[in-house]
């Protein structure tokens, strides 16, 4: 699509951590990057953080568990929970299985910190520093834009509250993460004036919160590229101030004013955008499509953006990509 950036930092990250408001196709993304990642070879792993109803599901047919699972060549899903991630991480501290154990039979150590600010996220994130160092990619479906941000920001709080300590430690060691060239932000927006507002905020809020992801590249989806020419879109408000055009007339109109409306909200959104970071374009798919099928969709539409070329086994579907 016209004026999209280059998406090879894409293919060139170890961890990319996702997000953006709520519904804009952050899990659809990830997955179809993965799959991308997956067919160049890259081993590659998709995570989802303490979700209560895994979204990987849907797209892979096959709930995703605290051991990562593999899905196809090269591309396995896995679903951190907190708890799992605590045990990991004592068990790294005290070096001993048994210790452990007997550590997590006392209930009041992980009710007390499931109830420490900012505990469970840094267990989080220090198992996907740990998955990070498995993988050749690792992909992180975040929660949504606000949650988001406050759970990477946890490090540097974590790291002002705690002087040493195995607290500490863990959050240098996600710092030492957050802080790698290839290690990437990538915020999901659609051309509405609400999210690309909130793509704003979030931007913001990262850049002074998290400063080591204060580069990030952003996703416009669901976009609608230009194909109206002016000569069209005088034409199109001429008819439809046009008193006879009849009823079928109308319809036609009509279809061409959203046509129009929608390559405007997507120029619009963009120049914004743009303003804020580097734009991939994605376009906006059929309605009533299975989320496997737009995964599988999105994935084409990603590969011929990036001139990557690579057999998508099964994703033969992604011919019908750039649609709607
Ligand atoms: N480019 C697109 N064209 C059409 N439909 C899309 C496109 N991208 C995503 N979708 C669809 O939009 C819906 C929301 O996508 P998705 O679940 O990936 O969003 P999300 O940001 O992860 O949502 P949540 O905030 O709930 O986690 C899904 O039904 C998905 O199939
Ligand atoms: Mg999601």
């Amino acid at each position: 699509m016209a004026d999209s950036a280059d998406s090879s930092v894409l293919f060139r990250s170890r961890v990319l951590f996702l997000t953006g408001k709520g519904g804009t196709g952050k899990t659809t993304l990830a997955c179809a990057i993965a799959k991308l990642a997956a067919a160049q070879g890259r081993r590659t792993l998709l995570c989802e953080l303490d979700s209560q109803r895994p979204s990987f599901t849907a797209i892979f047919g096959c709930v995703p568990t605290y051991q990562p699972t593999v899905v196809a060549p090269n591309l396995s899903i896995c679903n951190v929970e907190w708890m799992p991630a605590l045990d990991d991480w004592l068990a790294d501290l005290v070096g001993a299985g048994r210790i452990v154990r007997m550590i997590m039979k006392n209930r009041m150590i992980s009710i007390f910190l499931e109830a420490t600010p900012g505990a469970r996220d840094l267990m989080l994130l220090h198992r996907v520093a740990k998955l990070a160092t498995q993988y050749d990619l690792v992909l992180v479906d975040m929660p949504a834009s606000g949650n988001a941000a406050g759970m990477l920001s946890v490090v540097s709080t974590s790291r002002r509250l705690f002087d040493a300590g195995p607290i500490r430690r863990c959050a240098e060691e996600i710092d030492a993460l957050l802080a790698r060239a290839d290690t990437s932000l990538v915020l999901v927006a659609l051309p509405e004036e609400m999210v690309v507002n909130e793509t704003k905020e979030t931007r913001e809020r990262i850049r002074m919160e998290v400063p080591a992801l204060s580069q990030p590249l952003i996703l416009l989806n669901r976009a609608t590229p230009a194909t109206l020419s002016p000569a069209e879109r005088e034409l199109l408000e001429r008819l439809a101030k046009a008193p006879d055009v009849g009823v079928d007339g109308r319809e036609l109109i009509e279809a061409g004013r959203l046509e129009e409306r929608l390559e405007t909200a997507t120029a619009e959104a963009l120049e914004r955008l743009q303003a804020l970071a580097p734009v991939v374009v994605l376009p906006v798919l059929a309605r009533g499509e299975g989320a496997a099928r737009v995964a599988a969709q999105l994935t084409a539409a990603l590969a011929r953006q990036s001139k990557v070329k690579v057999d998508l086994v099964g994703e033969a579907a992604g011919r019908a990509g750039g649609t709607r």
